[in-house]
């Protein structure tokens, strides 16, 4: 039943459309126009793509992210994001759900929030970098930021002690500070040890049924009952800012947490207690029946002065044949049964989880004309937008959380230094932000690269930045927000007047520069640990 849910407003993409902010364009500088701060660090080639929160995942081609799975283009939200992070503008950040509206609220400054977890399965590094930059730039925008550590997760999906866990989750914790999240506007937490979240894990877990998390995570018979606790776990945390009050939430994450956040999205919209729809008659049509009674409606109002009956509209579709044809005759056959009952436009509210009390009390809300059914309230004088907001009122004078549908966004996967993928369990292959400086240095110096055989090549071809990894370190990281220098890197690069051992000697020394002094601020925010409100003692519990 659920499933047939139509989309609220502020889900529904045609609506989000035609509030899009059309006109405003921010100043901000738009990669789009220059493809020199694109790179696909040499990932591009590959075949499948499929998304598995707990493989391993590649991503072949972005592209397909779109066309598969409905992940939207950042491109796209990109200029109505008033000042928008290096991340996004050089692509690295590159797809998105529904972010439109956290750009809406920034702009209008409106409550927003962002949140991220981390599995402390070992020491963070620059890849979770790109994410711990995330929350804290939402941060400065004004949202309320949550970081979290996915400690059950950790231990049960990939067996970590909790002696190991104490280790990481204090290591993770450590640089999102260093790197500037400020714990006193913001809010750290332990799955493991909050039991908020836990109660509004358990309550999701009651909408969710075992053959749905089989159908998106692969479950079977032999996957254990705390790894699905750990997926109601993360479902809690996407919604957890929301409990306060229902608000737009963005969640930083790789695209492999894209099954998560549908599920999530999904869930928001089950839990509701009340589904707003448009309808033009008492029975209940699909979207696509009633876009067609709605074409059939429009014409024959102009032709009878607005008395249109039912079985009118059934015999304009007979005759004028608009497709889709099976949604024409299920219209047709559903308006023949109505016969003489008049159409007219209406916003329907339909009872979806309220309990008898919750839904009098809709009832009762609804000004104007309005009829009354078993399940649905149809309302004659309020347009949708009104319907939304004295929905979600009631639900939540009535003990509803009235949850907004999260947004997410989206950040490339780093390519790792020694080409494919960057990976914790090779240790060459990524930088920790905990590797010794030196040792950094020596990683990027012995990188691979985009360059040509020979020097004189490279002078007369140019070196392909598209695919080096140490290009990449300088667009994801080591230019900072400086877009100037990594255009130039760029630019002398593919132009031929780069060559690889000079280009790789500064981005090491760079990134050398960079972990001493990251190093330095996570003993300088040490101290702050102990006034955090989150403990890394659950070994001893
Ligand atoms: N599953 C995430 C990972 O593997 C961690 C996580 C837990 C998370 N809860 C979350 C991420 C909520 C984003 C939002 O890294
Ligand atoms: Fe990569 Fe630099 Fe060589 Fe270009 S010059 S291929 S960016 S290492």
């Amino acid at each position: 039943m659920t499933s047939e849910r139509e989309p609220t407003e502020e889900e529904s993409p045609v609506d989000q459309q035609a509030s899009d902010g059309r006109g405003w364009r921010g100043e901000a500088f738009d990669s789009r126009e220059d493809p020199a701060l694109r790179t696909d660090g040499g990932a591009a080639g590959a075949d499948d793509v499929t998304l598995d929160p707990w493989g391993s995942s590649t991503v072949a081609d972005y592209r397909k992210l779109f066309e598969d799975f409905g992940i939207e283009e950042f491109d796209e939200v990109l200029g109505e994001i008033p000042d928008p992070h290096y991340l996004m503008r050089r692509g690295v950040i590159f797809g998105h759900r529904d972010y439109r509206r956290i750009a809406e609220a920034m702009r209008d400054g409106e409550e927003f929030a962002a949140l991220s977890g981390f599995m402390p399965t070992g020491d963070p590094h620059i890849g979770h970098k790109l994410v711990f930059d995330e929350l804290i730039w939402h941060q400065k925008q004004g949202g309320d930021t949550y970081g979290l550590i996915a400690d059950l997760e950790a231990h049960s999906a990939r067996g970590m002690t909790w002696e190991e866990i104490d280790q990481h989750a204090r290591d993770y914790v450590l640089s999102l500070l260093a790197l500037g999240f400020d714990p006193d506007d913001g809010e750290l937490y332990r799955q493991s040890d909050n039991r908020v979240l836990q109660d509004l894990a358990f309550e999701l877990g009651i909408e969710a049924n075992f053959s749905e998390l089989q159908a998106i995570y692969g479950f079977d018979g032999e996957t254990d009952v705390s790894h699905m606790q750990s997926v109601v776990t993360q479902m809690a945390d996407i919604l957890y800012p929301q409990l306060d009050e229902p608000k737009p939430t963005v969640i930083p994450v790789g695209p492999d947490q894209d099954p998560h956040v549908r599920l999530a999205r999904d869930l928001a919209a089950r839990m509701r207690y009340f589904g707003v729809t448009e309808a033009y008659a008492s029975f209940e049509a699909t979207p696509e029946e009633r876009d067609l009674i709605g074409f059939a409606y429009d014409q024959l109002r102009e032709e009878t002065d607005g008395d249109v009956r039912c079985e009118d509209a059934a015999e304009w579709l007979r005759d004028h044949r608009p497709t889709p044809v099976e949604a024409r005759q299920s219209a047709v056959e559903k308006l023949e049964a109505a016969g003489k009952e008049p159409l007219r436009p209406r916003v329907r509210l339909l009872d979806q989880r309220a309990d008898e009390d919750a839904f009098e009390a809709l009832i009762e809300a609804v000004g104007g004309e309005k009829r009354v059914y078993d399940a649905h309230v149809d309302a004659f004088e309020m347009d949708r937008t009104e319907a939304e907001e004295l929905a979600r009122e009631v639900e939540l004078d009535h003990g509803g959380y009235g949850f907004q549908m999260p947004s997410s966004i989206y950040h490339r996967f780093m390519t790792g230094l020694t080409g494919g993928k960057m990976s914790s369990s090779i240790p060459a292959s990524h930088i920790s932000l905990l590797d010794d400086p030196e040792e950094g240095y020596d990683k990027v110096k012995a990188a691979t690269t985009g360059g040509r055989e020979t020097a004189e090549k490279q002078r007369e071809l140019g070196g392909k930045a598209d695919e080096c990894p140490v290009y990449e370190l300088y667009a994801y990281l080591l230019a900072g927000d400086d877009d100037e220098f990594a255009r130039e890197v760029y630019d002398e690069c593919v132009g031929g007047e780069r060559l690889c051992g000079g280009c790789k000697e500064q981005a090491a020394e760079l990134m050398r520069e960079f972990l001493e002094e990251h190093q330095e601020k996570r003993e300088a925010v040490e101290e702050k640990l102990d006034e955090l409100d989150i403990s890394f003692d659950a070994a001893e519990r």
